[in-house]
């Protein structure tokens, strides 16, 4: 990414860069995956080689690992780091309740485990990812390769007596061929458009053989921070009950993407 940032591109950075702040020294912070995650672990990275911030890395994602690695955090497992301080990850949707639809990156399997093994979850994200109701995004889930068509008719099957709008659902393909997530597996997309009651619909799918996990995220994340493309952002805290408003000044040179190609 090179040149001047599209607004989007400009919150994503400060919601990143301002949850960055949450992170201290000796702490295990789990690191999402996707295009605002990618921002905060730049930004740590920077931190790490600049500030002299010292922490371990538990990334989400091959993806996240390569870049955590090549920006100098001292990366680790989920099973050397047992539990963690913190999770920071971005989401495609956030309700008022904090519940999330995440995994439009596929990574939605080892965020759900990482931020579920975390003290607190916080998310980042660009204003335009706060919906009243979940659905709008398509809902992914991640099912194994053996019978997934079956699984997608089962899933399908079930949807008719959820609180839900939509019922399709869709195979994701990398190109002409399925995604595979880290773990070997693919990605169905829910085209769900409204979802009445995510928490129902979360258990449900889980029971499903076939289906390893879903992107709902409910009672998981604990805060979210927000960024506008004019350098504001928005802290909520659900546990708190609060919500901090702050600014940031955004520089050409925070463009920590310049050096990369798009
Ligand atoms: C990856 C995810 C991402 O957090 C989600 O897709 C948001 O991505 P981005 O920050 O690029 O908008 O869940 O599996």
């Amino acid at each position: 990414m090179s040149g001047e940032l599209s607004p989007i591109d400009k919150a994503k950075f400060v919601a990143a860069k301002r949850a960055a702040d949450y992170v201290e020294d000796g702490m295990r912070v789990g690191l999402g995956t996707g295009s605002t995650a990618a921002w905060l672990v730049r930004c740590l990275g920077e931190q790490v080689r600049e500030g002299g911030l010292r922490f371990k890395g538990v990334p989400t994602s091959t993806r996240t690992a390569d870049l955590a690695r090549e920006v100098g955090i001292d990366v680790i497992s989920l099973d050397e780091a047992k539990w963690l301080d913190l999770t920071i990850d971005g989401a495609d949707e956030f309700d008022g309740s904090l519940n999330l639809i995440k995994g439009g990156g596929g990574a939605l399997l080892q965020e759900k485990i990482v931020a579920t093994a975390s003290d607190q979850m916080v998310v980042i994200a660009d204003i335009g990812k706060e919906v009243e109701h979940l659905g709008a995004f398509p809902l992914p889930i991640e099912v194994i390769p053996f019978g997934w068509q079956t699984t997608q008719a089962l899933v399908e099957e079930t949807l008719v007596s959820m609180d839900v709008l939509g019922r399709q659902s869709t195979l994701r393909m990398n190109g002409s061929r399925p995604f595979v997530t880290d773990e070997g597996n693919h990605i169905l997309d829910l085209h769900l458009q409204r979802i009445g009651n995510p928490r129902q619909l979360s258990l449900v799918i889980n029971q499903m053989p076939g289906v390893v996990e879903n992107g709902l995220f409910i009672d998981i994340c604990d805060a979210v921070v927000i960024g506008y493309g004019d350098g504001r952002v928005e802290l909520r805290d659900i546990n708190e009950g609060t919500v901090e408003q702050d600014r940031l000044d955004f520089l050409e040179s925070d463009n920590l993407f310049t050096d990369l190609a798009d």
